[in-house]
């Protein structure tokens, strides 16, 4: 094989070659000064170059990785390269990211350098999470499809027998009336893990008016709110707005919200509804003025079943999540502990998605 003659290395200007570089690239001297970085480099940590070269590197990274990233750089001066390892960092404005950091040693004329690359690799750590969040709930679908469908059964028959049962022994009626209570609990989260295993047909969906929808949840609730106390507040739109969905699985969704709405209040209880447009989508927002929600909570709802309530399953909410995302939807959450909680629900117009 010829291979052709390469340029003499002399007439190439690295600086630039590395300025330009798609990785983040900087120099440390023995006494961990910045001597170089490249514009990569201020892109990913949002800095001038002044400012990275006068704050300590340890400013940018998290306090867990101190002493190993300054091990590295101590093994790279005597040396030897520290491999790539992912990490965490911050950006100037405290945005903590993932990357990907090598160290090598690098000899100039004035010593032994250490030469650091960095990759920001966010997107790559929020795919793999999103990749296994999703593949966690095929399963969990998958699962509980099986378990719901021969739970449903057996439900049926002893709803019946307690029908039965309650005309016969009127002295027992309580009791009766608690296990019915109980088996309606089992069968809403049998219903609930259904909708977590049916992934929707699209063709399932159709056109309907979620103005209609919200209004018939809210119909569910009214004795609720009542017996609680709670003021509503729902401005109800004469427009008719539409979107394309399954309309039980939405209905679902404005069931579960509310209800967690309600459970959230304390006396005085508010919850107000509005529902907004836009030219492509429409923004149902419940507020509450409840107990709010801990940050490390909000972080993770709609992934985990995690509940603080004596009789909860966790289960709501990730149902809710599920449904959204089925419906190309979003869902937002800003919560304040002591204060109260707001979801924003944003779906696409059934127009949006007919011009598409
Ligand atoms: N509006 C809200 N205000 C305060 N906390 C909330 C609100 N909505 C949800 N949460 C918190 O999120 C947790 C998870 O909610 P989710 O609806 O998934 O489950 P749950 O309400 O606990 O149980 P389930 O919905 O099965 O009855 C709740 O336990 C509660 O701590
Ligand atoms: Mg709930």
């Amino acid at each position: 094989m010829e291979i052709r003659e390469t340029v003499n290395e002399e007439i190439l200007n690295f600086k630039d070659i590395v300025d330009a570089s798609l990785n983040a690239n900087f120099i440390l001297d023995q006494n961990d000064h910045v001597v170089y970085v490249n514009r990569k480099c201020l892109e990913i940590f949002n800095v001038s170059k002044e400012e990275f070269v006068e704050k300590r590197l340890k400013y940018y990274l998290l306090p867990e990785y101190h002493e190993i990233c300054r091990q590295r750089v101590s093994a790279a001066f005597s040396g030897q390269v520290a491999e790539l390892m992912e990490q965490k960092a911050r950006r100037s404005d405290g945005e903590v990211f993932h990357i990907e950091a090598m160290c090598s040693p690098l000899l100039t004329k004035a010593g032994v350098m250490v030469h650091v690359t960095i990759r920001d690799i966010t997107n790559r750590k929020r795919a793999e999470h999103n990749l296994i969040q999703a593949e966690k709930l095929s399963m969990i679908g998958e699962v509980a499809a099986g378990i719901v469908h021969e739970i449903r059964n057996p439900l049926t028959t002893i709803n019946g027998f307690l029908d039965l049962m309650k005309m016969q022994y009127q002295g027992s009626a309580r009791y009766i009336e608690i296990m019915k209570d109980e088996v309606k609990r089992i069968e809403k989260i049998a219903n609930d893990l259904l909708h977590l295993s049916k992934p929707k047909e699209e063709s399932e969906f159709r056109s309907e008016n979620i103005v209609g929808i919200i209004h018939d949840v809210i119909f569910l609730w009214e004795t609720e709110l009542f017996k609680r106390g709670i003021q509503l507040e729902f401005q109800p739109l004469s427009e008719q707005i539409k979107i394309l969905c399954e309309k039980t699985q939405v209905q679902q969704v404005f069931i579960n919200l509310l209800k967690n709405a309600i459970e959230a209040c304390n006396q005085n209880g508010e919850i107000s509804i509005h529902i907004e447009k836009n030219e492509a989508n429409v923004r149902i927002l419940i507020k509450d003025n409840g107990i709010g929600m801990p940050v490390d909570l909000i972080d993770n709802l709609g992934a985990s079943f995690r509940t603080t309530k004596a009789n909860g399953t966790g289960l709501g909410l990730m149902v809710t999540y599920n449904i959204i995302k089925q419906h190309q939807g979003t869902i937002e959450v800003i919560s304040e502990e002591g204060k109260g909680t707001t979801f924003l629900i944003t779906l696409p117009l059934d127009e949006a998605i007919e011009n598409e």
